[in-house]
């Protein structure tokens, strides 16, 4: 038995939600690009559930469904003062938050087709209020209810302010969640089906996928981006900071892909908003750092940049707090969960692959007091 490291070329499922074919990334035979241009996060969601487009009434339901189950149980919201809250990262009260719901969730454990819809309905719509209200109870503001007449994207960013979002935050937000829904087997989404594989609950699988979302080498990249980007400050300092990091060997984040070799096809959309939202704030630096760092890692390393290295100065010029990236990540990724989820029960078997062994040959119990 040889290991293959990071299980790189292994093909580990069939699925028919989202794939990644010479470099080009479709949702169920949609070009990803078609769908940044033109659909809203609603109909994505549906189209990784049912792989289909919704017709009009299709869609008009699922939104009354997300709408409607959008609050959070008040056990759930008054559990956020219990954290430490100035210590915490969202990213694992967001965890936590999820995993709580599960408590509170009286079909969670119910495994029928029916109830899992059900409770996939219920956690992508309460996953936007999670953020939010956490993010209102960390600085000692009390958290916003949703709208019911306002969209998915438009909702959350609602939710973060007590403000009526314009146009052009909504259309960038709406953008920004279609591009990171579904991304074929990726490590939280494979999280995700390796947990519910063994049969456990949606709760836990969604729980799972957030703990491996979580770090620099996944979801958290597109904070360290911003990290990076505050650090460097303005574009005379690029050329100095990059270089010295290259020279050590220290990865830049944002850039880089195990999949594709040509570039990450959502990245570019990505790029033109955050030229658009940055000279709108008044703050065009934060692209021009971003180009002019793109520039030096595509020619020295060949690394294009990934779809976490625009999506950082675009949330940034959005107002939003740098440590909630991350979580909003997450609360587009919850649809592709999701999805994975309910593929993984409808043709389930248990994944458990091997390891290869390398450790010592086999040894002698020794008793321990001749240790
Ligand atoms: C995405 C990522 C984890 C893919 O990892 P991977 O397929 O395991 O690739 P590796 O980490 O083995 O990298 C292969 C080589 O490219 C280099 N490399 C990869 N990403 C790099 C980056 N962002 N900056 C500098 N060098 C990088 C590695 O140092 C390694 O070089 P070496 O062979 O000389 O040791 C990796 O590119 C990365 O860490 N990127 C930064 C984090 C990030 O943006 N993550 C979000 C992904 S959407």
């Amino acid at each position: 038995m040889t290991a293959t490291k990071g299980l790189e070329g292994i093909v580990a499922t069939t699925s028919s939600i989202s794939s990644i074919i010479d470099d080009t990334l479709t949702y169920v035979g949609y070009n990803i690009d078609d769908l940044a241009e033109n659909a809203s996060f609603e109909e994505v969601i549906y189209l990784l559930w049912h792989l289909k487009l919704p017709n009009k009434a299709e869609l008009a339901e699922l939104k009354q469904q997300l709408a409607d189950n959008m609050e959070l149980p008040k056990e759930v919201l008054d559990s956020f003062k219990t954290y430490p809250i100035n210590k915490v990262h969202p990213m694992g009260a967001l965890r936590t938050a999820v995993s709580a719901l599960g408590l509170y969730d009286d079909e969670a454990d119910v495994m029928d087709d029916a109830a899992n819809y059900r409770k996939a309905i219920r956690l992508q719509a309460k996953m936007p209020a999670i953020v939010a209200s956490f993010a209102r109870v960390r600085k000692g503001l009390e958290p916003i209810a949703p709208r019911k007449d306002l969209g998915f994207a438009a909702n959350f960013l609602y939710m973060l302010t007590g403000k009526e979002p314009e146009a052009i935050a909504v259309e960038a937000f709406n953008k920004a969640l279609v591009l990171h829904a579904d991304h074929e087997l990726n490590a939280s989404t494979f999280t995700a089906r390796v947990c519910v594989a063994t049969l456990s609950d949606v709760y836990s699988g969604v729980t799972a996928a957030i703990g491996a979302l979580k770090g620099p080498l996944h979801g958290g990249a597109n904070e360290q981006v911003m990290k990076m980007l505050s650090e460097i400050g303005s574009v005379e300092n690029v050329d100095a900071y990059i270089h010295d990091k290259l020279a050590n060997k220290v990865k830049i984040m944002g850039f880089g892909h195990r999949v594709y070799r040509k570039g990450d096809p959502r990245a570019k959309h990505l790029k033109a908003m955050s030229e658009k939202l940055t000279k709108l704030t008044g703050e065009p630096e934060y692209y021009d750092m971003s180009t002019k760092i793109e520039e030096i890692v595509t020619s020295e390393k060949a690394l294009p940049p990934n779809v976490d290295f625009y999506s950082a100065s675009v949330y940034h010029s959005l107002g939003i707090d740098h440590d909630l990236f991350t979580p909003i990540f997450a609360v587009s990724r919850v649809s592709g969960w999701l999805a994975h989820i309910l593929e993984q029960y409808s043709n389930n078997r248990l994944i458990r692959p091997r390891a290869e062994y390398t450790g010592p040959g086999m040894q002698t119990y020794i008793q321990i007091e001749n240790r």
